[in-house]
């Protein structure tokens, strides 16, 4: 597939078109402002992982059985819940069966495998879509144990698919197969939204809006994620060879956000420079896990600093660092045109967008509360698999699992340059000592 056959998907997050996605961002409503779906039929759902992104924790807003509960109402049937640990998905159920939620939950069973489900499961409990909030580690590849997204093509003809970020955490060498299973997903033309929530914030959305209305040519993106460490203790995170490190894992967001705007990234011109963990500078002091217990060679930088074109000449670059304590993180996102800076910052907690425009060299800013990606993603995906209508205004999935695979392939070369660079530096040392 060409660089500019893969540009652009169309609204249902499957197949090619021109159009690259954005919503009208009057149209992106919180949660207690929008109705239920009319209509008094089921719809069945099928939950793949009971962990935090499903059901919620302290770590963040995310919640997507919340969200679904608020869009579908009294019409959410959540027919399986499947995960492996079973013991954890019962426990998830019996909270929702304790709650006024109960009718959503009140008839799931529950499965270590998606097979396991399928071949019990009867025709009343057919799903129309399936949300995938496994690790990255069991998804994207054609390998058995970590092929959902082919297991669900295959048992379910059809139906649509949620597919949480990154879209897997396998070897480089996979991606291949990620791209054939995106292509597979495009020419089924399956219903399927990857997790890149923050393309729904009303702030990017109205970014959009100003650089279609104004006609403008990205020149560059500056963005910048700072983490706080303290507050990250699960140690798969911590550790390369489970959750392929922090710009592959976390840093996605930002790169996805910065090919939203930026367009296709000319892969071989990314280069990179990380501060690795023995270096001096790399020291961590409140961090909540024990590192000891992960070999050196797969401990995470605690700085990534890349740079890169982008295919209509534009110059991207993204600043990944490991190194707040406390809770909140620090995030900025910069976009220049012609005339024009478009910055977004603080996007997890309280957006601001502060623009500059021509004619006054005062920035103007705007503050969204309210505002809940994880709930417009949720909706909107359930918007398109309901709309039959072709209404040009209507919900629009904006990441398809092909632009995913391209975030995915992007922040494992921001990866793989910073890896370089990090050896080249030791070779030198080592032979000027
Ligand atoms: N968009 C966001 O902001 C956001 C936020 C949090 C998590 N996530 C993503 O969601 C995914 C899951 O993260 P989490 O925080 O919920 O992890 P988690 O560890 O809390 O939960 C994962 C669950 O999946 C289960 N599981 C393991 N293997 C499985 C398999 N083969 N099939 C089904 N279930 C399986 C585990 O037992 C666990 O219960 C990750 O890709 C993560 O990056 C995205």
């Amino acid at each position: 597939m060409s660089v500019s056959e893969r540009r652009g998907s169309d609204r249902r997050g499957s197949g090619i078109s021109s159009r690259r996605p954005s919503i009208d961002p009057s149209r992106l409503v919180p949660m207690d402002k929008v109705t239920h779906v009319a209509g008094g039929d089921d719809f069945n759902v099928v939950f793949i992982g009971a962990g935090n992104i499903m059901f919620g924790s302290d770590e963040g807003p995310w919640n997507h059985s919340f969200r679904l509960e608020h869009k579908l109402g009294r019409r959410l049937k959540v027919v399986a819940l499947i995960d492996p640990a079973i013991e954890r998905a019962t426990a998830v159920l019996q909270k929702k069966c304790d709650s006024f939620v109960v009718s959503a939950y009140q008839d799931t069973r529950v499965f270590k495998t998606l097979e396991d489900f399928v071949r019990t499961m009867s025709s009343r409990e057919r799903p129309r879509a399936i949300i995938v909030g496994s690790p990255p580690m069991f998804r994207g590849s054609s390998t058995p144990g970590r092929d959902i997204e082919l297991q669900i093509l295959n048992h379910f003809p059809g139906v649509a698919m949620f597919i949480e970020k990154p879209i897997a955490t396998g070897p480089v060498d996979e991606i291949d197969d990620a791209y054939r299973i995106a292509k597979i997903i495009n020419d089924t033309k399956t219903i399927c939204s990857v997790g890149y929530m923050l393309r729904y914030l009303k702030a990017v959305q109205m970014m959009k809006q100003i650089i279609q209305e104004n006609n403008l040519t990205v020149m560059s993106t500056i963005a910048r994620y700072a983490c706080a460490y303290q507050a990250i203790a699960k140690p798969d995170w911590w550790d390369k060879s489970k959750s392929a490190g922090p710009i592959i894992e976390q840093g996605t967001h930002f790169c996805d956000l910065s090919r939203y705007f930026g367009g296709e990234v000319d892969i071989s011109s990314v280069q990179a420079h990380s501060l690795e963990w023995h270096e001096n500078a790399g020291r961590l002091s409140k961090m909540s896990i024990d590192e000891t217990n992960i070999a050196s060679e797969n401990r995470i930088p605690r700085v990534t600093a890349a740079t890169w074109k982008y295919d209509s000449g534009a110059v991207g670059s993204f600043t990944h660092v490991v190194a707040l304590q406390g809770t909140d993180y620090s995030c900025e996102l910069e976009v220049y045109a012609d005339g024009y800076s478009m910055k977004l910052v603080n996007p997890y907690v309280l957006p601001v967008l502060y623009i500059r425009k021509p004619g006054d060299d005062n920035e103007t800013t705007i503050r969204f509360h309210d505002d809940d990606p994880f709930f417009s993603e949720i909706s909107n995906l359930i918007d398109i698999i309901e709309d039959i209508e072709e209404d040009p205004e209507a919900a629009q999935i904006l990441s398809s699992y092909d632009d995913a695979v391209r975030t995915y392939e992007f922040t494992w070369a921001i990866r793989d340059a910073s890896e370089r660079s990090r050896d080249a530096s030791s070779k030198r040392a080592a032979e000027s000592y």
